[in-house]
């Protein structure tokens, strides 16, 4: 508003740069997605918390975990671990149209420092059919445990789905309201997204793997149930050589498989799935991304296995975002964005989800690939053919929350 004594020129002008001022306002709001605020930070779950609770019986199952088991669908790998002893490795399987059958998986352990791991098991079940609710039981005698999984519809344009989408999820009182948030959802996600960064148990004295136990076991009630497909965060490295840890990813990779040969992935890194009209690209911060690396070649690649005819929707998950502006983790993501952002231009990647910023934020289509070193266009634009991204870091962990 104009003081008194101010031409009326003058005044005019100030309207319109008020209401040019507005105007920003407006086009700069993306709007609120939720009115849910997570408090600063909350503590980790004590051990004896009822969300921890080893289910009884000599030997009982525990940790029960699935994730899809080959590109399409039609495999899923069933994992637990048990305590006393190996066990037994067979999954028996059945569905209301077909009679029981088995499945016979591997048992692995690892020492982590001072720490030995029960008996890890993998076993993968194929040759599923589509969109069917199959039962499932591991354990043998009284200490059998039984789940259920549905199978999702077959790949195709049309085919809708849900997806649900935690990051950083950790084992706080705040990760247990994330989990049960999502349980609760109307919307039914069908299956997980996951972007990396688990339980956390490098944060605690010698990486103490007890908290690997102990998120199995917590987010057990729904990953039993359907799959997680995982991504690998910086929680996940592992690496310690004050410890004599040296090689990266011990815990995480004895305890989450995934499918990754199937999409010719020669790590457990980065890989691929479909899931009715979603392709699903998976990749590793943490991994050597540079030009001629194992991760370089296979995405170039991949890329150009996508059939938008068959998959309209491309989605890639990392840990670390491309694109974020917190203070927290600046920058962090930025020499992966150098080398792979043409590529999610050129391919017109619909959405990529990342972690690790411990906030909610949501990019508009932009990019930021004209640069070169002596013209100095490095500021990113808006671009039709690129990526919305959106980090979720908030999954609820110890750490604190990016607020800045
Ligand atoms: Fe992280």
């Amino acid at each position: 508003m104009a003081k008194m004594g101010t031409s009326s020129r003058e005044a005019a002008a100030i309207v319109v740069m008020l209401g040019f001022v507005l105007s920003l306002a407006v086009v700069c709001n993306g709007g609120k997605t939720s009115s849910f605020v997570r408090k600063e930070k909350s503590g980790v779950m004590p051990l004896d918390s009822d969300v921890f609770k080893v289910p009884p019986g000599y030997n009982a199952p525990q940790q029960v975990h699935i994730t899809q088991g080959d590109q399409l669908g039609k495999a899923v790998i069933v994992s637990w671990v048990t305590v006393e002893e190996p066990g037994s490795n067979t999954v028996l399987y059945w569905s209301a149209y077909s009679k029981k059958q088995k499945s016979e998986g591997k048992v692995t352990t690892y020492k982590f420092y001072n720490y030995t791991s029960g008996y890890i098991h993998h076993t993968t079940i194929r040759n599923l059919k589509f969109n069917t609710k199959y039962y499932y039981v591991v354990g043998i005698g009284h200490t059998e445990r039984q789940f259920w999984f549905i199978t999702p519809p077959e790949v195709g344009p049309d085919v809708p789905y849900t997806f649900g989408l935690i990051g950083d999820l950790g084992q706080s009182f705040d990760s247990n309201k994330t989990l049960t948030h999502y349980e609760l959802n109307p919307q039914k996600g069908q299956a997980v997204l996951f972007v990396g960064d688990l339980c956390y148990a490098d944060t605690h004295p010698n990486h103490d793997n007890v908290w690997w136990d102990t998120w199995g076991r917590f987010t057990e009630r729904s990953v039993a149930y359907q799959p997680w497909i995982w991504t690998v965060g910086n929680h996940e490295i592992d690496f310690a050589p004050e410890l004599g840890e040296t090689k990266p990813f011990k815990p995480y990779t004895h305890r989450y498989h995934v499918p990754y040969k199937a999409s010719g992935s020669t790590a457990p890194f980065w890989y691929s799935i479909k899931r009715a009209s979603a392709y699903i690209i998976v990749l590793s911060s943490y991994s050597a991304y540079g030009k001629y690396t194992p991760q370089y070649f296979w995405l170039e690649q991949e890329l150009r296995k996508v059939n938008r005819s068959e998959t309209p929707w491309l989605i890639v998950l990392m840990h670390a975002p491309w694109y974020n502006s917190y203070n927290f983790h600046y920058l962090e993501g930025e020499t992966m964005r150098v080398m792979y952002e043409p590529w999610f231009v050129k391919y017109k990647v619909d959405v990529v989800f990342a972690g690790h910023v411990h906030a909610y934020e949501r990019s508009e289509r932009m990019s930021n690939v004209a640069y070169n070193i002596v013209n100095g266009i490095c500021i990113p634009v808006k671009d039709q053919s690129a990526p919305v991204y959106i980090t979720i870091g908030d999954g609820g962990n110890t750490e604190v929350l990016a607020t800045k």
